[in-house]
């Protein structure tokens, strides 16, 4: 077994951490976004720099400051953006973490000029964007690659699709239909799922908490 000391257990170790929503431009004033704040993100960001990993996060826009320690920060607004920093910081990463809250859609065509308002209802046609995380299953090779799951419904079956088909050591999933658990809020109630199936359930804890189960078994994966 390895020994370390309290905050070395990662050094040396590359850990790409994706936060916060993008956002999807309808025309110059106006786009499509979700719920997501990048708490959990950057409370994960926060975690692994602690233990001395160089972190970087690559993030949508939020409304909160990068958490000191980190390597590197890369700002971005739509999953187009996000997909390119993320390849572009894939091959030297030890684990990928990928919290963001990614726009499955978006507009498929971005009106250059204010759309102005007409009798009637209006119609955005949407595209799909590609999936970054099932992207990354496909080339992981030994990088460790962890995902998160937020579902309204049958959260453990979901939750294990996407863990098959997106090729992931383990996936948090979050049941968006707890209070104090997902958007916008301190805490969250989620299980952990792994490649074995084996579902541990946790207790309401604060995002902090619950960052630090996850860069724990980060860490041991790392370690194997
Ligand atoms: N994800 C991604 N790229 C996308 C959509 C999702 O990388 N275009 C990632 C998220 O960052 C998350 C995981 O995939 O780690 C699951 O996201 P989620 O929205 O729960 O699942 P989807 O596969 O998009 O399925 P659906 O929204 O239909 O439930
Ligand atoms: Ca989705």
């Amino acid at each position: 077994a390895h020994h370390f000391m309290a905050g070395e257990e990662l050094r040396g170790k590359n850990i790409l951490v994706t936060a916060g929503p993008t956002i999807e431009s309808i025309d110059p004033v106006r786009y499509i976004t979700n719920r997501s704040t990048g708490k959990m993100g950057y409370a994960i960001a926060a975690a692994a720099a602690k233990r001395g990993a160089n972190v970087t996060l690559i993030s949508g826009k939020t409304h909160i400051d990068p958490p000191s320690g980190i390597s590197k920060f890369i700002s971005v607004e739509s999953t187009l953006d996000m997909q390119k920093a993320v390849m572009e910081n894939f091959d030297e990463s030890d684990a990928i973490i990928k919290s963001a809250a990614v726009a499955d859609y978006r507009p498929k065509d971005v009106a250059s000029e204010k759309i102005k308002k007409s009798e009637g209802g209006l119609t955005i046609e949407l595209e799909r964007n590609p999936d970054i995380l099932k992207e990354l299953g496909e080339i992981k090779g030994s990088k460790v690659l962890v995902g998160f799951a937020a579902e309204t419904n049958d959260l453990i079956q979901n939750a294990n699709e996407k863990i098959k088909k997106k090729n992931l050591d383990f996936i948090v999933a979050n049941d968006l239909t707890k209070e104090g658990a997902g958007f916008a809020v301190d805490t969250n109630i989620v299980s952990i799922i792994d490649r074995s199936g084996e579902i541990t359930k946790f207790p309401k804890m604060s995002k902090d908490e619950l960052a630090n189960v996850i860069i724990d078994k980060v860490t041991l994966l790392l370690q194997k």
